[in-house]
């Protein structure tokens, strides 16, 4: 038997496994999940162990658990590889939004439904069953495996970034591999070549010393919301740019080159209507849409919260006020210089008669990778040769906080190589995973590695 017809002979159970694994509410923001977010590293341990990973960790951090595991037996010469994913989810409000509970995983029209379905627990799985098949049909791997897998991504790796430092001997190895990433279209093979990074900030306005009656006293006193409305209006203009002093300093133009290939992708923006069901798009002037979502920085209210919103009207001026703002960041911008930057200028522009107070909540800085690697070029083939298509190169505007650190601290190639696809509704309701991209996804990886034993890294 071949590891492909391995492949095909366990679909039906592997999609099993895979619903057992999502139906685990890790979600890392939610400091009351913790247990479930520990009892799914604990899972993911015992699967790995049981797919024949001789060595498995569970290693405790000051927040959630990181799963590593390693099986390094491939023999003299033989390349390491890296692989790098998250078993954490976000948060799944709004909840009645959801055609089902998000962690009671269903099966549709060959998707699987459940938080953490593209994003990342999907595409992490994909990973451990071509490891599985490998062993089971070959009893042995090409190349030697190392997995890091955490529970932290999606809060900004916080516990992930100091353990990559510490444990950079550990973590040897001669190319990285990331699956948390989204080919271009359906039956699209890609790869990322670039991710923005983050810079996640709170503001917090205090008026009064307490809700006041608007009648006696608006007019007379600052309202904390009106204040932050005014702030919130300062920080993009009409044209899409982004009014944050500095904030373009370390921006590269896009060269002729870049703009072509990212034109030449084939973006429809008659289908990102359809998709989002808006009438018109919005963004920086003088930008594509492809450019603007993966190559432009950006900034986005996340959230608004203040005053009464409940049924009726209630005549008050609201004592406090807050927001949450995000900026998208590209090479070669810095989240910390950027929070630094923004944090200045909020308090420049904050009116009279309220406190400003702006706190970085977390950040990811901005990758490009090397796209003439040798690990690449063997993923370019891989993955050509599985999906039976051209790979084309794209530039994403999600952020994986630790890309950039393994870049620095180990020295080596990195490969995203994404099974999602952009609809798949990450970090929205009715997330899911499209199975036939769960499968070929598997004999991608499992090919991958073959060439990487033969071509060397
Ligand atoms: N898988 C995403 C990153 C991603 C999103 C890649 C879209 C490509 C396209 C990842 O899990 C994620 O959501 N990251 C967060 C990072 C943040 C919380 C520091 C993000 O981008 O918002
Ligand atoms: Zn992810």
């Amino acid at each position: 038997m071949t590891t492909n017809e391995y492949l095909d002979q366990h679909r039906g159970r592997f999609e099993s496994e895979l619903v057992e694994f999502l139906s685990i509410p890790s979600i890392s923001t939610d400091a009351s999940a913790s247990a479930d977010v520990a009892r799914c590293a604990d899972w993911l341990a015992d699967h790995l162990r049981g797919v024949g990973m001789p060595h498995v960790e569970v290693i405790p951090t000051e927040g959630h658990p990181i799963v590593y595991a390693e099986r390094c037996d491939a023999g003299q010469g033989a390349p390491t590889v890296l692989f790098y994913g998250h078993y954490d989810v976000q948060p799944v409000d709004p909840i009645d939004l959801w055609t089902d509970p998000p962690f009671s995983p269903v099966i549709r029209d060959a998707k699987v439904y459940a938080r953490g379905a593209t994003d990342d627990k999907g595409q992490v799985f994909l990973h451990i069953k071509a490891i599985e098949a490998l062993l089971a049909v070959e009893g042995r791997l090409p190349v030697n495996v190392k997995l890091l897998i955490e529970g932290e991504e999606e809060i900004g790796s916080p516990n992930l970034a100091p353990f990559v430092r510490q444990n950079a001997d550990k973590l040897a190895c001669d190319a990285v591999l990331v699956s948390d990433t989204s080919m271009f279209a359906p039956g699209q093979p890609s790869i990322v070549y670039s991710l923005r990074g983050l810079a996640y900030m709170e503001i917090n306005v205090q008026g009064p010393n307490r809700d006041l009656h608007s009648g006696s006293y608006g007019g007379a006193v600052q309202n904390p919301l009106n204040a932050l409305a005014t702030i919130i209006s300062k920080l993009k203009d009409e044209y899409g740019r982004v009014q944050v002093e500095g904030f373009y300093d370390d921006v590269q133009p896009l060269t002729d080159l870049e703009r072509t290939e990212l034109a030449a992708l084939g973006h429809s923006d008659e289908r990102l209507k359809a998709d989002v069901n808006v009438s018109t798009l919005f963004g920086e002037d003088g930008y594509s849409s492809i450019e603007r979502l993966g190559a432009r920085p950006t900034l986005d209210v996340n959230g608004f919260l203040g005053g009464f919103t409940g049924e009726g009207a209630k005549t008050v001026l609201p004592a406090r006020a807050m927001a949450k703002v995000s900026m998208r960041l590209v090479p070669h911008q810095r989240h910390d210089d950027i929070a630094n930057k923004f944090i200045s200028y909020v308090k420049s522009i904050a009116p009279p008669g309220v406190t400003v107070d702006v706190q970085d909540l977390h950040g990811a800085d901005p990758v490009l990778v090397n796209r003439n690697s040798a690990a690449m070029h063997a993923a370019v083939q891989a993955l050509e040769e599985t999906f039976g298509t051209k790979c084309r190169f794209t530039r994403e505007g999600g952020s994986i906080p630790v890309v950039l650190l393994f870049d620095q601290v180990l020295h080596v190639p990195t490969v995203l190589m994404g099974f999602g696809l952009n609809n798949e509704n990450a970090h929205s309701p009715d997330e899911h995973f499209d199975l036939s991209n769960f499968h070929i996804g598997m004999k991608a990886v499992s090919r991958y590695y073959h060439l990487l034993a033969q071509t060397g890294v």
